[in-house]
C-alpha cells in the first residue's frame, strides 16, 4: 500500500524557518522519521515538496492512481489554494491535512482552511509528530476500509 506525503511551499526551509514555530527538524529528517514509521506499519511512502501549486497538482494527478491515500501539509496554500483542493478532491483518495503549528491560535488568516472540508482529518499543532499521527490515522482508516469521501 502506497501513501503520498505532500509538502507545500516553504517547507523545504524547515530547520531554519521560524524554528520557534515550526521546530528544528529539517524536511529530510521528518521524511526519514516518516519512512521509519511506514516501515513499522508495513506501508510504502512517496514524499514530494514543491513551492509551486501547479507542481503539487501535477504530482497528485500523476501519482493518485497507484496510491491509497494522501498526507498533506499544504502550508500557505491551506488558506487559499482552491486548485490544490480540487486536485485532492478529484483524486478521490482519503486526505489527512497536517500542520506543524496550531493554525487556530496564530494570525486570523491562518484559521481558515480551504482543504479541511475535503480532508478526513486535520492534525494541527503537534509539530513533526503530527505527521506520524497522520500516518497512523490514515493507515488505521485504510485498514478499517473507512476511506470513502466525506459527504458534502
Ligand atoms: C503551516 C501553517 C501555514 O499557515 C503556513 O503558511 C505554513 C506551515 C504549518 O505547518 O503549521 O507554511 O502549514
Amino acid at each position: 500500500m502506497r501513501i503520498l506525503v505532500i509538502h507545500g511551499p516553504n517547507l523545504n526551509m524547515l530547520g531554519s524557518r521560524k524554528p520557534e514555530i515550526y521546530g528544528t527538524k529539517t524536511l529530510a529528517e521528518i521524511d526519514s522519521l516518516l519512512q521509519k514509521k511506514a516501515g513499522e506499519l508495513g506501508v510504502e511512502l512517496e514524499s514530494y515538496q514543491s513551492n509551486h501549486e501547479g507542481y503539487l497538482i501535477d504530482f497528485i494527478q500523476e501519482k493518485a492512481k497507484g496510491a491509497a491515500g494522501i498526507i498533506i501539509n499544504p502550508a500557505a496554500l491551506t488558506h487559499y489554494g482552491l486548485s490544490l483542493r480540487d486536485a485532492l478532491e478529484d483524486s478521490s483518495l482519503p486526505v489527512i491535512e497536517v500542520h506543524l503549528s496550531d493554525i487556530q491560535h496564530r494570525e486570523e488568516f491562518r484559521k481558515h482552511s480551504v482543504i479541511a472540508p475535503i480532508a478526513r482529518r486535520q492534525i494541527s499543532g503537534q509539530g513533526w509528530q503530527g505527521y506520524i499521527a497522520a500516518l497512523e490515522t490514515l493507515t488505521a482508516l485504510l485498514s478499517e476500509g473507512k476511506h470513502e469521501q466525506p459527504s458534502r
